[in-house]
């Protein structure tokens, strides 16, 4: 019973069968850039570069950076506007020939770290943030996903917070590690003023470099580095897809269960 992932990015396609009772790739990853513009069609036949590397898959979980609902993806901050209301699962089921299930980037990164990385063994409120071109949030309470929760899009100093905070605005605005690291505390305060997660657990590719920025952040709630790093959003995929066995509106996975299995 072979799962495949595939994490959909900004820059990347990337996908690998997973051990999805160990949370570890079976197989190199295989990556085709995104396509630009990152319209339906062509997402759909960068998916199915990747998916066709891989013998023998029965199922197929992947990953969209927006807002997913029974399979049909309802935002679209930083891909194509074509995706707004698109019906994705059935889409690329139809491409692939094989069950598929959709689910929110940051919700796949956010299980599979609660699964067997970061948050492992942590029961209560569990937050994962990703740091990337946007702001991701993922949200586990003892280690089931409330999933689509959005909260890169909370407001910050009048502006989306993600436009101010993310990755993508450190690196275009070229500000210093001390700037960035003063917006990422605003925003960490505004959300455990919200939430009071028990722990953050930080992702995105600049969580690589926590030790720049980790000590010039002051909050109150405990925060670690996401461990899973580059294969966080393939695993998490694939353990969600094998949790809905084909149902496209079972995306509230239990990562713990997943841990435990
Ligand atoms: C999207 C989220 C996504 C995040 C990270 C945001 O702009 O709205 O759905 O998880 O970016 O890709």
């Amino acid at each position: 019973m072979a799962t495949l992932g595939i994490d959909i990015g900004g820059s990347g396609v990337k996908g690998a069968p997973v051990d999805t009772a160990r949370g570890e790739l079976l197989a190199e990853r295989y990556r085709v850039p995104t396509p630009q513009p990152s319209d339906v069609t062509s997402v759909v036949e960068a998916v199915a570069e990747v998916a066709t590397q891989f013998d023998g898959v029965d199922r197929v979980g992947i990953t969209f950076p927006g807002v997913v609902v029974d399979g049909v993806t309802r935002t679209a901050a930083n891909v194509d506007k074509s995706w707004l209301d698109a019906p994705a699962a059935k889409l690329f089921a139809e491409r692939l020939g094989k069950p598929v299930t959709v689910l929110n980037d940051a919700d796949a990164a956010g299980v599979a770290e609660v699964a067997f990385g970061a948050g492992h063994d942590q029961r209560g409120l569990i937050m994962m943030l990703t740091f990337g071109t946007g702001i991701g949030s993922a949200l586990f309470l003892d280690g089931v996903l409330i999933p689509n929760t959005e909260l890169g899009h909370l407001e910050l100093d009048g502006k989306d917070a993600e436009l101010r905070a993310s990755d993508r605005a450190r690196e275009a605005e070229e500000m210093s590690w001390e700037k960035w690291a003063g917006r990422v505390e605003d925003y960490l305060r505004h959300v455990e003023m919200l939430f009071s997660p028990r722990l953050f657990i930080i992702g995105g590719g600049v969580s690589k470099k926590s030790d720049k920025f980790f000590p010039l952040i002051d909050i109150r709630t405990p925060m670690v580095p996401a461990t899973l790093l580059n294969n966080a959003g393939i695993v998490g995929a694939a353990v969600t897809a094998e949790q809905a066995e084909g149902d496209p509106g079972a995306i509230q996975t239990d990562a713990a269960a997943a841990a435990r299995a």
